[in-house]
């Protein structure tokens, strides 16, 4: 007679559709971890636009139903599989994705995809990191190279990857400018890193960033919402300028005469499309900032897991941004 299984509470979604699909069950089975993974005890674990879009069935990633969202937990490792050597139980960790999903009680995680989380971070920061800083380092660093001296727009600086930005490129020594809807918004960008903050509501609030970078225009503009701000970007843009797609929702006209005047270019990020080794590499880069202190991921909206549906309907048609969205455990 087999050991009865563990059993824990976890969302898990049988079918694509609206936050309603999202389904808290209390007798999933624990998994174990085999070789080269670990089972981590998840105490927070982040939201991000991204798994909404997965949930609607509409994302060009589709997981097997049902399934578990999340990706970004922080917890404590509960057991390791064969050939794990970098982490005990015990250990406080941080992932950048999981094997059985992160709304959950316990997670599954690859041991690569695993990382150390320094005590002065506490868990619901851990949960702050994976996709929103990744996603961050890669567009301002990996794809745009951004340089100290340069000049950057974080146009949506508020929220999960805006901030990530704002921190990174004042610790690489760049020019910060922000932007963000809502006065706590606006504080937040301003506390982490941005030297100028805008609110990207206000009719005239484009003419007041060209007032304020002059004609010379903006080296980098990480943009979170292209289909509404591409052609705002390209008046904005310097010659040679780089502008990095990291969100868009929808379709945008433009003038590719801007592009073709100021040779800019226009660039898209894909976290998913990070290769193991880039991953190690933008690890060394936030682990330092971590230990340095330049790395302080900023919380926002807190929901325990009875309420996912509400985090899911809120991220994206909440009332503005001000930190990270996450789930606690
Ligand atoms: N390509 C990738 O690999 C990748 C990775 C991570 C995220 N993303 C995408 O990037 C976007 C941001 O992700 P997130 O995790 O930071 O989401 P989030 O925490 O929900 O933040 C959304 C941000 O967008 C801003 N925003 C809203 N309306 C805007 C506008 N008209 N112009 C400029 N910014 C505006 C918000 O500002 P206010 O709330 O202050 O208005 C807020 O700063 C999402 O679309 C997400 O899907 C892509």
């Amino acid at each position: 007679v087999m050991a009865a299984q563990k059993l824990m509470r976890a969302v898990r979604v049988f079918q694509f559709g609206g936050p309603e699909v999202l389904k808290l069950q209390s007798d999933v089975a624990i998994p174990s971890p085999k070789d080269f993974e670990v089972l981590i005890k998840v105490h927070a674990c982040g939201v991000n636009p991204v798994e909404t879009y997965i949930r609607s069935g509409t994302y060009s990633r589709k997981p097997v139903l049902p399934y578990t969202p999340g990706s970004d937990v922080a917890g404590v490792i509960e057991a390791v599989g064969d050939n794990v050597s970098a982490f005990k139980k015990g250990d406080r960790v941080f992932t950048t994705a999981t094997i059985s999903g992160g709304y959950a009680e316990y997670a599954l995680a690859a041991d690569h995809t695993v990382y150390k989380l320094p005590e002065k971070l506490d868990f619901k920061q851990g949960a702050a990191i994976g996709i929103p800083y990744f996603s961050a380092y890669r567009a301002l660093i990996h794809s745009a190279r951004a340089k100290a001296g340069e000049t950057v727009l974080v146009h949506g600086a508020s929220g999960g990857v805006g901030i990530a930005v704002c921190q990174i490129a004042r610790a690489y020594g760049l020019k910060v400018l922000g932007t963000a809807s809502t006065e706590e918004g606006q504080k937040i960008v301003l506390q982490n890193g941005a030297h100028e903050v805008f609110n990207h509501r206000e009719v005239n609030y484009i003419d007041k960033i060209k007032k304020s970078v002059g004609e010379k225009g903006i080296d980098v503009i990480i943009e979170m919402l292209a289909n509404v701000n591409l052609d705002k970007d390209l008046s904005l843009v310097s010659r040679g300028g780089r502008i990095i797609i990291v969100g868009s929702r929808g379709t945008v006209e433009i003038n590719p005469r801007d592009i073709l005047v100021k040779e800019c270019s226009v660039m898209g990020v894909t976290f998913f499309s990070s290769t193991k080794e880039e991953f190690r590499q933008f690890a060394a880069a936030l682990q330092a900032g971590m230990e340095i202190g330049w790395l302080k991921p900023v919380i926002g909206p807190q929901y325990p897991l009875e309420k996912v549906a509400q985090a899911h309907e809120n991220i994206i048609h909440g009332s503005g941004a001000a930190g990270k969205m996450i789930l606690l455990l």
